[in-house]
This record gives structure tokens, sequence and C-alpha cells, in this order.
């Protein structure tokens, strides 16, 4: 079983030792108003936490008991978030005396993308709320060949939407606005990319007036290309043949288009696991901690922790066969 708490989403999932998902339950806190507060993430996720354990379990059709290992997300993410997930999956490894496994989260995108699209050694683009990284396998560990200078894709999204009134996660509505094309900055640097300026500027041209529909959709096209781009570049430089996109914002139909053209011109696979396995989830943990555990990496009870800050290239991991 694993359980996922890094921010907005609580989840438990259930998987077999062979990867299949056999559940996969979810409750994520919204805000009308948008934004995050962390000690609210961390009322909804104590409020929701039992309830969505109990339906995963339910949903396998199986008991605490029968589960032979508990995942729970470790890092990195909001604190007071991480901490309830710790905290109830340390109290499930006690009570019912099963091996605990602490999984990075990032790494757990990744592991699950690749076992359900059946991709062995991608260039992965991983774009969420937090995050905007491409990662790729140097034979050691995942490394991260480039990323966000500031903010991640989705919450520059998730602000932007904030400003017109949507609720949060803003991104499904903006993704689905068509307007008219105008100039946005679009900043690229090697590998690495930003996103503080195009939104800024975004916020900008919306409080001077312009129409929304146009900025909307000449923020997503910018952002979308400049992700697209970078993805490519690693492409290009590392020879790998397959591109695989996780992380919440690669449920975007657009995102999917874009960097379906570049793979299909450059003779790269495009590799798409199902929405509810790229976003947070909670069997994307029970899948990684299942990898962990083989490899011997259990949590010493006493000493399990959270870590806000762990990122997936200080992970010592071999590239698994799945
Ligand atoms: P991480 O901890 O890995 O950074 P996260 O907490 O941001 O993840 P995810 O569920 O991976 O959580 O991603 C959420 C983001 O995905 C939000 O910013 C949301 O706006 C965005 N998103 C969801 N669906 C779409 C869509 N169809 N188009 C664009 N963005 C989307
Ligand atoms: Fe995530």
């Amino acid at each position: 079983m694993g359980i996922e708490s890094t921010a907005h989403t609580f989840g438990a999932g259930v998987v077999s030792s062979g990867g299949e998902v056999l559940s996969n339950v979810w409750d994520s806190y919204r805000s009308p108003t948008g934004g995050m507060k962390p000690h609210e993430l961390a009322e909804h996720h104590s409020r929701v936490a039992i309830e969505v354990i109990r339906e995963a379990l339910e949903e396998a059709g199986t008991g605490i008991e029968d589960v032979s290992i508990v995942g729970y997300s470790r890092g990195p993410g909001i604190g007071q978030a991480l901490l309830v997930g710790a905290f109830v999956a340390r109290s499930l490894a006690l009570r019912y005396g099963k091996p605990l496994v602490g999984v990075n989260h990032p790494l757990a995108h990744v592991e699950i993308g690749r076992k359900v699209t059946g991709s062995r050694d991608p260039v992965v683009l991983y774009v969420s709320g937090g995050n905007t990284q491409v990662i790729t396998h140097n034979g050691r560990r995942y490394v991260v060949l480039g990323e966000t200078l500031d903010i991640g894709l989705g919450n520059a999204q998730d602000k932007l939407g904030r400003e017109i009134g949507l609720a949060f996660p803003a991104g499904p509505k903006l993704d689905g606005m068509r307007g008219r094309w105008i100039e946005l900055p679009y900043t690229v640097k090697g590998m690495d990319l930003s996103f503080s300026g195009l939104l800024t500027e975004a916020l900008r041209r919306i409080r001077a007036g312009e129409r929304i529909e146009d900025v909307v959709w000449s923020f997503m096209e910018v952002a979308f290309s400049m992700t697209v781009e970078v993805a490519e570049r690693a492409l290009a430089l590392s020879g790998k043949g397959e591109l695989l996109l996780v992380g919440g914002v690669a449920a975007s139909p657009r995102l999917r288009e874009k960097a379906e053209i570049m793979c299909r011109e450059r003779g790269v696979e495009l590799k798409v696991p199902p929405v509810e396995l790229v976003r947070d989830n909670g069997a994307m943990i029970a899948w990684t901690a299942i990898l962990s555990y083989r490899i011997g990496r259990a949590d010493v009870i006493d000493e399990s922790s959270i870590r806000p800050q762990w990122r997936i290239d200080e992970v010592e991991w071999p590239l698994i066969e799945v």
C-alpha cells in the first residue's frame, strides 16, 4: 500500500507485487479562492485519511493484514502535509507489523509512468504544480538535465487562474480556453526554464484590460512550447528514444499534442500514462515502495522522517527492469 500526501492530494493505493494497480483512491483539497495554506492541507488530509485508506483496501478487495509493505511519500513537499501521510503510514506499519518504506515523490511519478507505459530508459518530462524537470537515468541514478529556475508550470497556471477568479486547481479550465495570439516572454536557458517573467507579464496584461482568453491562450502556448523545447534538447543530447510525460500537467491535451508533434518529427516514442497515474496518487507510491523494498531500502521505523526538500537526483537508484 502507498500513501501520498506531499501537497493538495491525500491518496492511498494498493498495487500487487507484479505492479498491477488494484486500487487508487484520493481526495484532493480544493480552495474556492485559490491558494493552498499548509495548515489547511494538513487539516484536510487528517480529516480524509482513514476513509481514503479504507476505500483503497475495499476496492482492492484486501484487508490491511494482507498488505505486505506500507509506503509513504517522504518528500519533497509541504512539511505539514507530508507529516500527516508519514504519521498515518508509520502508525499502520507499527500497529500491523509491516515494513515501512519512505518514497521519493518525483521518483514515484517516473517509476509508475515507466511501468504502465512499458517505457525502458526514457527522457522524462515531469510537469506538475511544484515541479518542472527534465529527467533521465545516467546508469547510477536519475539526474535532472534541466528544470525551472523559479516556479513550476502548474503553479504558474494556478496563479493566473486565481487572478481571473477560477478555483484551484485552474489548469484544466485554462487548458480549454482559446484566444488570439499575443507576444509574451519566452525564457529557456539551455535546458533550464523560467516561468515567473511569463506569469508577471500575463498578469500585467490582464490587469491592463486585455482579453482574458487571449492572454490565457498565449500564456499556455508559450509555457508548453518552452517545456517541449527543453525536452527536445534533452532527447537530442542524450540520444534516448522515448519521452515519458508525468505530473498533473501531463493531463493537458494541448501539451500532449505539442509533445507528440516534436516526438514524431524526431522519431521518438511518446509515452503518456493514464490521467489517474500522472497526477499525485497513492498507487505510484505503492509501486515505488515495492521496488525500493526489493533493492533493500526499508526504513528503520524510529528513524523514519519526512524530507521536504528531497530531490530525485539525491537518490541512488538503479534502472530496474520492470
Ligand atoms: P508535485 O508535488 O509533483 O509538484 P502537484 O502537487 O503539483 O505535484 P499534480 O497532481 O502532479 O500535483 O499536478 C497538479 C497540477 O496539474 C495543477 O497545477 C493543475 O492545475 C495541473 N493540471 C491538472 N490538469 C490539467 C490540465 N488538463 N491541463 C493543465 N494543467 C493541469
Ligand atoms: Fe506530484
